[in-house]
């Protein structure tokens, strides 16, 4: 069985009413491989996800930024796991580095998040990645095998986990990784997962990469061994998200 494609789009903090219309109504129109090859999730902020799930295609689905570590209750400004789960929702992206960086998620919270949405129901997209600094300094597998740990500490099932290694560098900076420098992560993430999970978690879970991926970057990295797809930030508000998702190619798991 092969690993069918991913691609996420992060819409972030961004649009308006009319800019979320236009932007699902560009998706509705693009011409796309079939969802036995490609899966696409698109991840508008949590006001949006309604009015996005209920117009866009049925063969594209839809993701939450983030949610609640526990069950909900009395934490304002929290959505739940619950919330999502009940709206539908099958996706939730967490630790992305936007918020372990600003709002001091660390791998221990992110890997309580990740177990509770699963519980719950809910399929991750759960990020990982280093940071300029950490790269130089060498320690670029030592910082995402932590995140990884501290997911794979908690988790025993990772049927529902796409994992997204985003270099923290590459993220909204036009810097993207070279194909070569995106592979040599992938390959070590996998054989991470084959060492500390199990064979068959390394050959089946997909690892996406995030950070600065365009129409004209994607095909050349969508053509590397160990990169099953990718989480898009920019270019997924834009017409060549299309483009993107054309670039799929299925690995043989
Ligand atoms: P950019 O594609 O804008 O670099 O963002 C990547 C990202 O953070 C996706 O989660």
């Amino acid at each position: 069985m092969g690993r069918k494609f991913f691609v996420g789009g992060n819409w972030k903090c961004n649009g308006t009413l009319d800019e979320v219309k236009k932007i699902v109504n560009l998706l509705n129109d693009g011409k796309v491989p079939s969802s036995d090859v490609v899966e696409v999730v698109v991840s508008p902020p949590y006001v949006f996800l309604p009015l996005v799930k209920s117009t866009l295609r049925s063969d594209f689905h839809v993701a939450a930024q983030n949610c609640w570590v526990k069950k909900g209750g009395a934490f304002t400004g929290e959505v739940s796991a619950e919330m999502l789960k009940n709206l539908e929702v099958p996706w939730v992206i967490l630790g992305h580095s936007e918020r372990r960086a600003l709002l001091g998620e660390t791998n221990e919270f992110v890997g309580d998040k990740v177990a509770y949405a699963l519980s719950q129901g809910l399929k991750v997209i759960a990020c990982v990645g280093e940071t300029l600094e950490q790269r130089e300094a060498g320690s670029t597998m030592e910082v995402v095998a932590a995140q990884t740990k501290a997911i794979a500490e908690k988790v025993k099932d990772w049927t529902n986990i796409v994992l997204a290694y985003e270099p923290v560098w590459a993220i909204g900076t036009g810097k993207v990784a070279s194909p070569a420098q995106a592979q040599e992560v992938h390959c070590e993430l996998r054989k991470w997962l084959h060492a500390n999970t199990s064979p068959e978690v390394a050959a089946t879970t997909r690892i996406i990469y995030g950070g600065s991926v365009n129409g004209a970057n994607s095909k050349e990295l969508a053509g590397q061994p160990d990169l099953d797809g990718f989480l898009v930030g920019g270019a997924s508000l834009k017409p060549e998200f299309i483009d993107i998702i054309n670039a799929a190619v299925v690995k043989i798991a």
